[in-house]
């Protein structure tokens, strides 16, 4: 019988491992899309010894669009997508910026996926009780987004472009949802705090500081891993498409993110970008 299809974004470390590991356990045929090729190799020898063959990599850092959009080519080539994951995740302290001046927080968490999804659309919408999930965080309330100053051309917060970043995850999950929600489910969740290698690429105070603290009190990647893929597959969710989830259970998030004005700025400009992506 044909596996279904899903798409993780950041499948060789934490929730998109476990992401990973949950799917392809259940007969699903996973493509990953990851930056490093050391990890990539590993992870693809681990599964295939253990008899799983239904993955493919496809490698590109997700803050250069030249790299995501060969990987986007091939995934175009699917005649279904049932799942698609937008997981990857960073947080940058210090600002960087991408090939084409972008600043990385908002390239990597948001507009790559953005990119991503909308390429992969039509094959979405046409595939029967397909879902996508965007993976946000409760942060996003702690948001200040300044659609103007997308690069934070003052002086730059890592943590204040990451709550931005996670926002516009929100907000487009929002509005996808008003475009696709006769045909696809979209959920934007708070997977919660959860023992993750998230933060690792920063300087090695921040990395031992959240290490430690974390293995102490965070969730499990492989029990909200579970979360997400009843999500993904229990048709009781249908209900719930279009809205903010922790504990899959829906919750209000932020009054920014209810705006139809804010969604639709951030889509027009979004659309924009991607023009010459
Ligand atoms: N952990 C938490 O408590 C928490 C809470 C709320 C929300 N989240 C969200 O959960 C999602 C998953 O994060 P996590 O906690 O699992 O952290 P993680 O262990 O650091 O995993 C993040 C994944 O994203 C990938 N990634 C980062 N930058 C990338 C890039 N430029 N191109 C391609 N892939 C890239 C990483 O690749 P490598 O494997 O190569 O490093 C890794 O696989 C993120 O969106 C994060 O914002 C996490």
């Amino acid at each position: 019988m044909k596996k279904k299809n899903c798409i993780i974004t950041g499948g060789t470390s934490g929730l998109g491992l476990n992401l990973l590991k949950k799917f392809i356990n259940n007969d699903f045929f996973v493509h990953v899309i990851a930056k490093d090729n050391k990890k990539i190799n590993y992870f693809n020898d681990y599964f295939h010894k253990r008899d799983l063959q239904s993955l493919k990599f496809y490698q590109a850092d997700l803050s250069e669009s030249k790299e995501l959009r060969k990987s986007v080519s091939q995934l175009k080539n699917l005649d279904s997508i049932d799942v698609l994951i937008n997981n990857a995740g960073s947080l940058f302290l210090k600002k960087e910026l991408n090939s084409n001046g972008l600043e990385k927080t908002f390239v990597v968490n948001y507009l790559s996926h953005f990119f991503l999804t909308i390429s992969l659309i039509e094959i979405i919408k046409k595939t029967k009780n397909s879902r996508i999930i965007n993976i946000s965080s409760w942060v996003h309330k702690l948001a200040k987004l300044n659609l103007n100053d997308i690069n934070f051309s003052g002086s730059y917060n890592g943590v204040a472009a990451y709550n931005n970043s996670k926002l516009m995850n929100i907000l487009f999950n929002y509005k996808i949802s008003r475009i696709y929600g006769n045909t696809i489910s979209t959920y934007a969740i708070h997977p919660g705090w959860v023992n993750t290698n998230f933060g690792n690429n920063n300087i090695s105070f921040v990395r031992t500081m959240l290490k430690f603290v974390r293995s102490l009190f965070a969730k499990k990647p492989s029990n909200v891993a579970n979360e997400i893929y009843t999500l993904c597959t229990n048709d009781k969710y249908l209900n719930y498409s279009g809205k903010y989830l922790v504990k899959n259970e829906v919750r209000k998030s932020s009054n920014f993110s209810y705006s139809f004005d804010l969604q639709d700025k951030l889509w027009e400009m979004s659309m924009k970008m991607i023009n010459n992506y």
